[in-house]
């Protein structure tokens, strides 16, 4: 991927309406990724509790349609900003959203621990920062 010169990463968490079903997941990410996709953006999603984290990264102007996309999506609300910054290289360059299902998803669906990978640093912050939120 040639790189760009403004780019950014952002992070936000958020609560779901309702609990997500592993199938209403599989939707989401189908859509998101197809947005992401046209729009070179990369990052990660996580669910867990009811709770969403995610960190997208990319060029600004396609950061900022996506994350208009994302705070006009009804299936969650609460959505709170944790960060945006300029970064000069990707955390996620191989993934258009990488999806990790905390335990709670993996108990109901065990299917999923096969799916998902191991955690790297930057990930598991934001997953502290999600249970801190929810304490
Ligand atoms: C937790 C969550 C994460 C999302 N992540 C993305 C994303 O990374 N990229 C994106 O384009 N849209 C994202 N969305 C928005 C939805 O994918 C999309 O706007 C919605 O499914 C409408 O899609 P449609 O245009 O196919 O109807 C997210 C929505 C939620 C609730």
């Amino acid at each position: 991927m040639p790189k760009p010169k403004d780019l950014i990463e952002l992070s936000y968490l958020s609560e779901a309406v309702l609990d997500m079903s592993f199938l209403g997941l599989m939707r989401l990410l189908e859509s998101a990724r197809a947005f992401n996709q046209d729009h070179g953006i990369t990052g990660i999603l996580f669910y867990d509790n009811q709770q969403f984290g995610q960190i997208i990264e990319g060029e600004r102007a396609n950061i900022m349609k996506c994350w208009k996309r994302i705070q006009e999506d009804k299936r969650h609300h609460r959505v709170e900003l944790l960060e945006i910054r300029e970064i000069t290289e990707r955390s996620y360059p191989e993934w258009l959203l990488r999806f990790y299902g905390g335990e709670s998803l993996v108990k109901d669906y065990p299917v999923l621990e096969k799916m998902v990978g191991g955690m790297d640093k930057h990930s598991l912050n934001l997953l502290n920062k999600m249970r801190a939120a929810q304490t």
